[in-house]
């Protein structure tokens, strides 16, 4: 079964890798003529781990390869993943243009295509999106589901762990246009040993948006208690998380000792989420709800207010030390989280931004992600990118810790006592011992103030 996929990004390419890997021969069909060039030479486009050195062996073992023509991958596979960008418009909607050029180009590619063809659709869309792509096809080409089939097959690929996530998934949901269409798709992931959930094509579409939506809500979750834990004092959000995970109901007993769950990583107060999907994803459900059934999502909008906010509060924490004007202020962080080079609505951008419009001179700091940095915020006066923590901080006036990279979090109060002009530290992920840190210099952190004893 030859498997051909449309948009070699992060979900496409770490699908078609995977999948050359199970033993099916794939194309990757990408409108970007060197990200063509440079998966057929062997090479990733981006950082992703792992990635690099599966795609080489896949390449060299002629099972992946990549193209312009969508048509002659389309005609010459038996299914057709569609893995383009689904980003956020202007105003917050999803942008489904780039499936609707898809589906379209897709159209012309099966009209003469005389055996059955499956169309699965792997870009996070809003409830209802496949079905109309489907009439759409049938539309165009003159067929029904009995020739071209449809299932939607959210991914939940967290960057960092993709070929993980891929390989070793939790569940894999197959949202099918009828039973045939279900079927073709499960074979692909017969080898695979998890739990598969077959629905309709709208059911797996919410599927996906509750999955990342209840994430960035644990998230804003605890920033709210962070909040709340700054304003009475004297109170540490990592131990009021750390109290309410120990309850069973959160960390169940097994055999003697205490289960951590993964969502425990997700209640943790910071400087707010970011990434292409929780952001994108939490916005286009509201406006989903709001625009397309006038239903009042008060709980999107409260995760969405609570996560814009602390970006900001996050950097008022420092304008509460210091007045920005003229001072050089070192960003420790600028990906949306470590392990990858992804800087996609990271809340250092807003926070860079808000800095450089107070008049500060911004250093930015990150092991992987300076390259898509200077794509963002390029040469101009004021901003200066360093890979070496110790470069960024000297003769700064103060740093904002944003992404918990292990060559941040494993810096000492000397690092920044014997570097920095004023050593002022705002911890935007609570990663630094605060005992020590506060003993050691002016140092602020998302969730704790050293407050009265008597607590209004
Ligand atoms: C995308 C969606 O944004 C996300 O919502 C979904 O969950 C998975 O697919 P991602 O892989 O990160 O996520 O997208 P991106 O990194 O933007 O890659 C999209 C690729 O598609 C790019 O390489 C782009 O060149 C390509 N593309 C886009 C096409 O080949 N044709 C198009 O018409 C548009
Ligand atoms: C997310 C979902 O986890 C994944 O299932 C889906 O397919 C795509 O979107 P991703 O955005 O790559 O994956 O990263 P994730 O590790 O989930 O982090 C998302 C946001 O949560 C980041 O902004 C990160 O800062 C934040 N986060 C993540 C935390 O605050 N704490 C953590 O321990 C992990």
């Amino acid at each position: 079964m030859k498997i051909s996929i449309i948009g070699a990004g992060y979900v496409g390419l770490v699908t078609g890798a995977c999948f050359s890997k199970l033993g099916f021969p794939v194309t990757c069909v990408d409108l970007n003529q060197e990200t063509v060039k440079r998966i057929n030479e062997g090479e990733a486009p981006f950082y992703e781990p792992g990635l690099a050195e599966l795609l080489a062996g896949q390449v060299k073992a002629g099972l992946f390869s990549a193209t312009v023509d969508l048509r002659q991958a389309a005609q010459y596979s038996g299914v057709t993943f569609v893995c383009v960008g689904t980003p956020m418009a202007g105003d917050r909607q999803i942008d489904l243009s780039f499936i609707i050029k898809a589906i379209d180009e897709l159209s012309e590619a099966l009209k003469d295509k005389k055996d059955y063809h499956l169309v699965v659709m792997k870009s996070t869309v809003v409830p209802g999106t496949t079905e109309k792509m489907a009439e759409r096809l049938w539309e165009m080409t003159g067929k029904g589901a009995g020739q071209v089939g449809f299932c939607m097959n959210p991914e939940f690929l967290r960057e960092g762990s993709a070929l993980a996530d891929f390989l070793s998934p939790d569940r894999i949901v197959i949202g099918q246009s009828d039973a045939k269409a279900g079927d073709y798709l499960a074979s692909l992931y017969e080898t695979m040993p998890a739990q598969v959930l077959r629905t309709n094509l709208r059911t797996a579409e919410l599927i996906k948006y509750a999955s990342n939506t209840f994430f960035a809500m644990l998230i804003s979750y605890s920033n709210e208690m962070a909040r709340l834990a700054e304003c009475i004092g004297d109170i540490d959000v990592i131990e009021v998380l750390s109290g309410l995970i120990l309850d069973r109901r959160i960390s169940p007993a097994a055999g003697g000792s205490i289960l951590s769950p993964g969502l425990a990583a997700y209640l943790k107060a910071g400087c707010g989420y970011g990434g292409s999907c929780f952001p994108k994803d939490t916005n286009a459900l509201r406006e989903l709800s709001t625009k397309g059934y006038d239903y009042n999502p008060l709980l999107l909008d409260a995760v969405i207010a609570i996560n814009e906010r602390q970006i900001y509060h996050t950097v008022s924490l420092l304008y509460k030390e210091m007045d920005p004007r003229g001072k050089e202020i070192a960003v420790l962080g600028v990906a949306f989280k470590p392990d990858t080079e992804d800087i996609r609505e990271s809340p250092a951008i807003k926070m860079i931004d808000r800095l450089l419009a107070g008049g500060a001179k911004v250093r930015i700091c990150d092991p992987r992600a300076l390259g898509p940095a200077r794509k963002h915020w390029g040469e101009r006066p004021g901003v200066s990118y360093c890979e070496d923590p110790g470069e960024a901080l000297k003769g700064a006036h103060g740093a904002i810790l944003v992404t918990s990279w292990p060559q941040f979090t494993c810096l000492e109060p000397e690092d920044f006592l014997k570097n920095m002009a004023t050593p002022l530290l705002i911890d935007g992920r609570g990663v630094y011992d605060r005992e020590k840190f506060s003993r050691a210099m002016n140092f602020r952190v998302i969730g704790y103030r050293p407050g009265s004893k008597n607590p209004a």
